[in-house]
């Protein structure tokens, strides 16, 4: 069951030991008072380690998943697949994978029955087992389909998939609705390839062109893929130099087959075997790799492997409900981008997006992980930095980009997966959220309070208290009977509200949500092909299967002003647990093999379920407002395309200033892979901030491009007013400032949607020469015009804070001015942390103080200009 559940059983447990307890208290009952105080100190210890421990063990780990084990075992230069019957074929190159010695099967290296490794057995023991499964299992290899397709601003696109000539027992999965439909008329249609021999291979290669500048070279023998430059031949990116391509293909089963795979107390099935597939991809000329977000860890992304290495787990990509996060880690958060950015002082941008929503883990390999054993020469001069990515399932279908900056690649994977949505003004300035603000009164207070303190806010949100009994799209009769009118009130200052509609519904017989989607058969199946029965929020619950365009459009009819009785135009949506998130499911998430419409097993969709729900939603309030009024949309699951739909959050954080400063390299790592808006709960979720934190935090939060304060339902209260007079002027000043800089966010909001470039950056984006950037993620750029540094201390004096470039740069605050390229150290105050415009920019702002950014809309707009003289 999901710790966040279980956590509230024990807050529940405390409560009562306290009450029923301690009045038995006395001198009189000195054994009643010691059991007392064994039971309480006991209970003190679980809530200790249930409050402040990450449930690592609800949770696989590489090796107790048999893919990524079997993958990270394999040894440089085991492929054995060469490319034959290379064509061109309606504008793509294409060819056939086989093996080298044509009568080569495939080696499954399992346990018996699939089973986790047990860390206990002893190690011959275990390779015993695998070696078993491996004879039962042993199949031949059958020839792969590789295709190369070119599409403008240099992108490559390569799919390698099984041939359907050769009948395998199902189409493997691909992700549909991701690629955004007009980046299919920009393929280039190819006519011709050229040959050329490569350090003296047997067989010549064949060289396609990609942009100019850039061509593809598909080697045969070592099968090899790679972009280079035109000139001079440097490599760019490769695919499978170092010989670690495996592709698993599917199989029907026989009597005696056991492919079943055990965690904890789930089963899988697993009805076609083993299907992953893991490759190695290199970056020529990086000094850091980026993005494959979500993780709590730092920008420049940590090598997961090789001599001396940190982190031992690959980075996983498996979007899960984690109960307090902990920071500085690889394990795999509620969202998943599969997309790799490599940047380099000397080799420029480039990056390597695979279109795979299964669970997916990747390795960063660090200098001399193979100790030598690559076979394939690769060029020595040439810095470089090897990955090895590796799928569950699903097909590869992987876009390779060019660069050459920063800005170009991330111009070309929007171009691939869509612009980021353009918000309406209010969603770019500050949401106020709290699990739960309790009834229309309380919602009332809040909103006057923001008045009585001048502290301008635009959005107030209700979270799943607001419901009855936890079914959405309906209002808890008693505690919010007039929705609309409590709507109407905000609306009256220009504000609006967010309610919660999570995507599993009570299977309660007389709500109206759970009787059609049975009577339809909108479920999500479970293995044996009844509706799908898990636990949530609402106790049991079932899961809409809003993977097919039918149940979406259902979904979206939801949010009609009919449907949603008691919703205004006013009001807008929050998409939370949405991984999806299963209480008593393995690893708190759905069955990997539940099925979806078609046959599609969840295993091969897992990562974009959430991704479907924003886009059903978003579409829904499209809808709603017959196409004019801009939906806004908060999803807390992710997948490649959700900016198409709206913002995301970090999740779950905590009051901790480890928790502030991881936020940092989160959100950029969010921006560089198309999430132009997204942010972190302003005083993290869990635990009560102290003040300094809290207002350190509303001073960098001010700076996110979404920008909520939020807190869990055990928290102490924490609006901004309730800390005395000085914080409260802290927090109104911080927010304020956000206010003033509205404009400016706004047009970086239209910078996003019509090129991708995000918010929030790297300092790197806008230096991409200066290696002092590379690896800073305490500072951050908001747009080209400003920087800002985070405090992540308590009762910081000074900050050292890096200014890149060589012009120079001006303090927000005092107008002081300080020479680019050059660390300096300066005093830091409670009134504000330190940021900076970029001599020579202008930045738009609008300086009277408002309720709401509504209020604002015809108030006069101040240009800030500071010259490039100093
Ligand atoms: C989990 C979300 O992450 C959190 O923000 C929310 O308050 C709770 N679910 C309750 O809905």
């Amino acid at each position: 069951m999901a710790s966040a559940y279980q956590n509230v059983g024990l807050y529940m447990a405390i409560v009562v030991v306290a009450q029923h307890e301690f009045p038995s208290l006395s001198p009189k009952n000195e054994t009643q008072n010691s059991k007392f105080s064994v039971l309480f100190l006991s209970l003190l210890l679980i809530l200790f380690s249930t409050v402040s421990s990450w449930k690592k063990d609800e949770f696989r780990n590489c090796n107790q998943t048999p893919f990524c084990k079997r993958a990270r075992s394999r040894k440089p230069n085991s492929c054995s697949l060469i490319a034959v019957d290379v064509a061109i074929s309606d504008g793509d190159l294409t060819a056939k994978l086989v093996s080298r010695t044509p009568t080569e099967v495939y080696s499954v290296v399992e346990n018996e029955n699939g089973k986790t490794p047990d860390p206990d057995q002893n190690q011959e023991e275990q390779d015993n087992q695998e070696q078993k499964q491996d004879d039962q299992s042993a199949a031949p290899i059958k020839p792969l389909i590789l295709t190369l397709s070119v599409y403008q601003d240099g992108i490559l696109r390569l799919k390698i998939d099984e041939d359907p000539s050769l009948n395998p027992p199902k189409k493997r999965f691909e992700v549909p609705d991701v690629i955004e439909p007009h980046f299919l008329d920009k393929k280039l249609w190819l006519q011709r390839f050229s040959e050329e021999v490569i350090d003296g291979d047997s067989e010549s290669s064949i060289i396609i062109y990609l942009a100019d500048g850039y061509e593809v070279v598909l080697r045969r023998d070592p099968l090899e893929v790679f972009v280079r430059k035109k000139n001079g031949g440097k490599r760019v990116i490769s695919l499978n130099s170092h010989g670690l391509f495996d592709f698993e293909q599917l199989r029907s089963k026989k009597d005696g087959d056991n492919w079943e795979e055990s965690f904890r107390s789930h089963t899988d099935s697993r009805p076609y075997g083993p299907q992953s597939i893991s490759f190695d991809i290199s970056f020529y000329g990086a000094d850091n790799v980026y993005g494959i977000p979500e993780h709590a860890t730092s920008l420049a992304l940590k090598p997961t492997r090789g001599p001396g290495i940190e982190f031992s787990e690959p980075y996983r990509l498996f979007n899960l409900d984690v109960f307090e996060y902990i920071h500085d880690s690889p394990f795999g958060l509620y969202g998943s981008i599969p997309l790799m950015i490599s940047h380099g002082k000397r080799g420029g941008t480039s990056g390597f997006f695979w279109l795979n929503a299964a669970e997916m883990q990747i390795d960063v390999l660090g200098d001399g992980w193979d100790s030598g054993e690559s076979k394939i020469s690769l060029p020595l001069d040439q810095r470089r930095i090897d990955t090895l990515w590796m799928s569950e399932a699903g097909v590869i279908d992987a876009f390779f980009f060019a660069g050459p900056g920063p800005k170009d690649v991330i111009r070309q994977y929007v171009m691939v997966t869509g612009m980021p949505a353009m918000p309406q003004l209010f969603a770019a300035a500050y949401h106020q959220c709290r699990w739960n603000y309790r009834d229309e009164e309380d919602v009332e207070h809040v909103d006057s309070k923001f008045d009585e303190y001048d502290i301008p806010y635009d959005v107030l949100w209700l979270d799943i208290e607001h419901t009855d009994g936890k079914k959405y799209f309906t209002w808890d009769g008693v505690l919010f009977p007039h929705p609309e009118e409590m709507q109407q009130k905000l609306a009256a200052k220009g504000r609006h509200m967010v309610t919660i509609v999570d995507p599993h519904i009570k299977r309660d017989g007389s709500y109206f949500m759970h009787k059609e989607a049975t009577e339809k058969g909108y479920y999500v199946k479970d293995a044996t092909g009844n509706d799908y029965d898990g636990w949530c929020w609402p106790g049991s619950s079932s899961y809409p299967d809003i993977l097919s365009p039918e149940i979406r459009a259902w979904w979206a009819d939801k949010f009609s002003y009919k449907n949603y009785v008691g919703s205004t135009p006013s009001l807008y949506i929050w998409n939370d647990m949405n991984e999806p998130s299963v209480f008593n499911g393995p690893e708190v998430t759905m069955p990997r093999d539940a099925l979806h419409v078609g046959g599609v097993e969840h295993r091969e969709l897992h990562n974009a379920y959430g991704y479907y729900f924003h886009m059903g939603t978003a579409d829904g309030l499209l809808k709603r407002g017959d196409g004019k009024d801009r939906p806004f949309v908060l999803s807390r699951a992710f997948f490649s395309g959700s900016q198409r739909y709206g913002a995301v959050w970090t999740g779950d954080n905590t009051a901790e200033w480890e928790h502030l400063r991881i936020s940092v390299p989160m959100v950029l790592t969010m921006g560089l892979t198309g999430l132009t808006f997204a942010g972190a709960d302003v005083g993290g979720y869990f635990g009560n901030p102290e003040p300094e934190l809290l207002v350190r935090w509303y001073q960098l939060g001010a700076y996110y491009p979404f920008f909520r304060g939020h807190a869990h339902h055990d928290t102490t209260r924490r609006e901004p007013w309730l800390f005395g007079e000085r914080n409260r002027e802290l927090m109104r000043d911080a927010i304020r400032t956000r206010y003033v800089l509205l404009p400016y966010f706004y047009t970086l909001f239209r910078e996003a949607n019509t090129t991708g470039v995000p918010i929030m950056r790297p300092l790197w984006m806008e230096f991409p020469a200066d290696e002092a950037a590379f690896s800073n993620d305490e500072a951050f750029m908001v747009g080209n015009s400003l920087l800002v540094q985070g405090i992540y201390t308590e009762r910081a004096k000074h900050a050292s804070v890096y200014l890149p470039g060589g012009e120079s740069w001006y303090d927000l605050r005092s107008g002081t001015s300080y020479k680019g390229g050059a660390t300096h150290k300066l005093e830091v105050s409670e009134e504000g942390i330190p940021a900076f415009q970029r001599a020579g920019t202008i930045i738009p702002r609008k300086d009277r103080y408002r309720r709401s950014s509504t209020q604002m809309a015809n108030d006069p707009y101040t240009l800030a200009f500071f010259s490039s003289e100093l």
